[in-house]
């Protein structure tokens, strides 16, 4: 039996926050609807102080979500909890998420303070959100650079005040991978209350390093993601959700299972890039254009005698339609015939070599030869082919 990783989807918060990212109710309240039938566990719907536009998205989420918990963020702060509560009251599975800095760059530049200080202000934010709702779920912010010990007695702690999930977020991205996993399993293994709380990881992408981070986590004992759709978030952005799943589901030897219907996760990352204005890059796994296209050669000659050589992944099974060959100056002879077969010709091997010579010199005039330039290159070849 694999162990389910709980993803908690910030699309709506961490991903907003992106400069140009900002939606309007009805925006998130449709984003929301669609974040929760692909099967997302949390949907932190936004930070309801921040704004009165936010607490009202954050209303109207709780109203029209059925089956995800739903979140709203919160500072440290007994008005921001309160506003959360207001704000999440509608929800079927309301979850407050609280915290406070705990690094000492946090404790003391940002607030001034010390542990100790901190530590009951943790304490604090807990209970008063446990007012509200059970499901509290804390963040230690910038956890990444927060040292083990102190991190450890304000997990412990949080816990006992009644915090149901911890968040050990890597704020900065600062993180290699093998030492996000060894805080998480510090904490796993020094936390003697930790079996009463799930660990969260939140892992930024300043190093590019997020999915991997969020990966190690898990791998050490966390058991939910908080992620986004293509990857947006706060400057380089946070762990893409995409990535993630299709991560544990690539690899179920690690024996892990999450609960999206991952043929949706090309739709939406669409849809998510459109709403929020932010074109996703064509190199990004898993939804970026060029994820399923295939252009040199070498690679176009193994991926047609068989998709495996060169794809992990079926592009079918994220809702990307199909693989393509894209057709280049380095692209070979039978990428060229299968792209002629595609369209309606039947040339043989003969008519392929003396095609595939005009064929380069067009390639070389462009980036990518389309459709309309093969239609022109049969033309010529055989003009009997001229109603084509
Ligand atoms: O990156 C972070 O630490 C956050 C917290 C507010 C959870 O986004
Ligand atoms: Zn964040």
């Amino acid at each position: 039996m694999s162990e389910k990783i709980f993803i908690f989807d910030t699309t709506l918060r961490d991903g907003e926050q992106v400069p140009g990212c900002k939606l309007n109710t009805k925006e998130k309240l449709d984003l929301a609807l669609h974040i929760e039938a692909l099967g997302v566990d949390i949907i932190e719907a936004g930070f309801p102080i921040s704004s009165p536009g936010d607490f009202d998205s954050v209303t109207q989420i709780s109203k029209a979500i059925k089956t995800a918990t739903v979140c709203g963020l919160s500072r440290a702060v007994q008005k921001d909890i309160e506003v959360a509560g207001e704000a999440l009251k509608y929800a079927k599975r309301p979850r407050i998420h609280t915290g406070i800095g705990t690094s000492d760059y946090h404790i003391k530049s940002k607030f001034n303070s010390n542990r100790e200080d901190i530590l009951a202000r943790a304490i604090q934010c807990v209970k008063w959100a446990r007012n509200f709702t059970d499901d509290v779920e804390f963040y230690a912010e910038d956890a990444g650079r927060t040292d083990n010990e102190y991190l450890a007695r304000v997990v412990e702690a949080v816990i006992k005040a009644g915090a149901t999930v911890v968040n050990i977020p890597d704020t900065t991205g600062y993180c290699l991978p093998y030492q996000y996993g060894e805080k998480i399993a510090y904490l796993i293994n020094n936390v003697s209350n930790v079996d009463k709380a799930i660990l969260s990881c939140h892992c930024h992408n300043d190093l590019g390093l997020a999915t991997a981070n969020s990966i190690a986590g898990i791998m050490s004992g966390a058991r939910q993601i908080e992620c986004t759709m293509n990857g947006l978030g706060e400057r380089a952005g946070n762990t893409a959700l995409e990535e993630v799943v299709m991560i544990i589901q690539q690899h179920k030897h690690m024996g892990f299972h999450t609960d999206i219907h991952a043929k949706q996760l090309y739709g939406l990352s669409r849809e998510v890039s459109d709403v929020m204005r932010m074109p996703v890059q064509p190199n990004k796994a898993i939804v970026g254009a060029n994820a399923f296209s295939h252009s040199s050669g070498i690679h176009q000659d193994g991926f047609l005698k068989d998709a495996t050589t060169y794809e992990i992944i079926n592009p079918e099974e994220v809702g990307a339609g199909e693989s393509r060959i894209v057709l280049t100056a380095r692209s070979g002879r039978s990428a060229l015939a299968h792209r002629f077969q595609k369209i309606g010709y039947a040339f043989n091997r003969n008519d392929i070599d003396v095609l595939y010579e005009q064929f380069v010199k067009v390639a070389d005039q462009k980036k990518e030869v389309e459709e309309n330039d093969l239609h022109q290159l049969a033309r010529a070849y055989n003009p009997a082919l001229a109603t084509k």
